[in-house]
């Protein structure tokens, strides 16, 4: 019996999978049945498979085949059985040698004819091989991304035959290159062309800072979408673990371009008809959804109120655990989902409540049923809620402006505060609650004082109380100070819920 190792995936979970290739003789035709709990996508394998045989010149011999792919209790999903199973076909037919293959991790989906086909998780099952002692053979044009992990025992084929021939030592495979292409063309805009709006971009740096959700609320072409796609440009730079962990998030999703790790945060926006799925993760074989490709980064949902209020509902979990879990049929799978969340909106649909000239008749009922389409705990998990509003076009042209600040200078200060956070309580200030909130967001009896008079005034929830003070710490750390004081505090309140703020219906 022929013996060959696989593996499989599990959210980011890999299980080892053997593929036991039988032969039995005594039979007039071939044969050839794979068990295993395979799903359909593995069963079709074997169509592919005798195409492949055949593009080879070769047959399967006359003989019943069994292939079991083991454990049976884990059900098999994807098309990445196909050449581990070929391999442990032509190891049966003695031409590959079975001592040699059997030493590393194979996975790869199979073309008619014969071709290696790319497959998802190679990055992953890399790291997974190189831990566990194992080469990997894998895509020839993966094996790029299969070097990222580090590991240096690589086979990247593009054709059977290309593996049949390394062997046979006619041909031996190179180790593929670790190609790191800087995508010059991708343009990140820079803070410093959203002009003016200098309040909302105070916000973002205290939201970067902090890694507080933020909810933009101002009229159409305010800058609300410019300004969110460049929160990362002002976020610390990602760590090497940072950038794997997200790398390997975007394998198994199939999304590595195979150019470069994901090394810029991922900025991933969403639009509001997207399903629960699409965000979550999930489907046949729990691919992670967008909440995890933007793990390490940013989730941008525009137009908040025209998401459908059961699929935001999905946030709050991982919103609070930085994970999130999806059911299966069998087992869950988890993924990790710790992004940082930016939202915008406009206070009524037409947009332009507050504008005498250009609002509609219906203002303001039409805003209240607007805003209040909008989860109330959804909202309570948004630390900051800033109102932006339109800059005039003549105030954009005006060269007297002072030049506004560029991210890389707003870069410098998050990354302070952030390392102040990280060496007091080890993680940012959104996370801050229960015992560690009373233990590092330190009020003397004059702030108390302030903030239990505001909150009383303003009807402030716990969970309001909470956030101010979340805000205030981070704006204490932007100011490179332990002691947090009055100005820090009013700051903090001014970032009133959207509902209380400029835009709101129950000022
Ligand atoms: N403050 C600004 N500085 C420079 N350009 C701006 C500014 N605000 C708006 N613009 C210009 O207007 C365009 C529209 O802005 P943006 O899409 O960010 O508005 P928005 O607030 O998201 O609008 P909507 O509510 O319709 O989504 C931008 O692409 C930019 O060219
Ligand atoms: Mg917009």
């Amino acid at each position: 019996m022929i013996n060959l190792n696989t593996i499989i995936f599990n959210g980011m979970d890999i299980t080892k999978i053997d593929v036991q290739i039988q032969l039995s003789s005594g039979f007039a035709k071939p044969e050839f049945n794979i068990i295993g709990l395979a799903d359909r996508a593995v069963k079709e394998s074997a169509e592919r498979i005798r195409n492949a045989l055949a593009a080879l010149n070769l047959s399967l011999p006359s003989k019943r085949l069994t292939v079991n792919l083991s454990p049976a209790d884990i059900e098999k999903t994807g098309s990445h059985f196909d050449l581990p199973i070929l391999c442990g076909i032509l190891c049966a037919m003695d031409i590959l040698p079975e001592n040699e293959i059997s030493k590393y991790v194979i996975i790869g989906e199979i073309g008619l004819d014969g071709a290696i086909v790319k497959t998802d998780g190679v990055l992953p099952a890399s790291v997974w091989a190189n831990k566990n002692n194992l080469g990997i053979i894998c895509p020839g044009l993966q094996g790029g991304e299969a070097r990222w992990a580090g590991h240096t025992n690589i086979l990247a084929p593009n054709h059977v035959l290309d593996l049949i021939n390394h062997f046979r030592g006619t041909q031996i495979l190179p180790l593929p290159q670790m190609v790191n292409v800087v995508q010059a063309d991708k343009k990140i805009g820079d803070l410093s062309e959203v002009h003016g709006q200098a309040a909302a971009k105070r916000a973002l740096e205290i939201a970067a800072a902090g890694g507080h959700a933020m909810l933009m609320v101002g009229p159409p072409g305010s800058g609300k979408t410019m300004l969110a796609s460049r929160l990362p440009t002002i976020m610390p730079e990602m760590t090497p673990n940072e950038i794997l962990e997200t790398s390997i998030i975007y394998s198994i999703a199939g999304k590595m371009d195979g150019k470069s790790l994901i090394s810029e945060r991922p900025f991933r926006a969403i639009h509001h008809t997207a399903s629960a799925v699409a965000l979550a993760g999930g489907g046949s074989d729990a691919k992670p959804g967008e909440i995890s490709l933007s793990h390490n980064g940013v989730l941008f949902l525009d137009e908040l109120p025209e998401f459908n209020r059961t699929t935001l509902e999905i946030l709050r979990q991982p919103m609070e655990s930085g994970k999130i879990v999806i059911s299966r049929a069998k087992r869950n799978a988890t993924y990790p989902a710790h992004f940082q969340l930016i939202a915008a909106m406009n206070p009524c649909p037409c947009g332009h409540l507050g504008n005498a000239a250009l609002s509609c008749s219906r203002a303001p009922r039409c805003a209240e049923a607007y805003q209040n389409k909008i989860s109330g705990p959804l909202l309570d998990r948004i630390d900051l809620h800033v109102d932006v509003d339109a800059v005039n076009p003549w105030e954009m042209n005006t060269k007297s402006e002072t030049p506004s600040e560029t991210s890389a200078q707003i870069r410098e200060r998050v990354v302070r505060a952030r390392n102040r956070q990280i060496t007091r309580q080890g993680y940012v200030n959104a996370l801050l609650d229960g015992g560690d909130m009373d233990k590092y967001v330190v009020l003397n009896e004059e702030l108390t004082t302030f903030l239990n008079t505001a909150a009383e005034k303003m009807g402030m929830s716990a969970r309001g109380y909470n956030r101010i003070k979340r805000i205030a710490r981070t704006i204490a750390d932007l100011n490179d100070r332990d002691e947090i004081i009055m100005s820090d505090l009013a700051e903090a309140l001014s970032y009133r819920p959207i509902n209380r703020g400029k835009y709101g219906v129950h000022r």
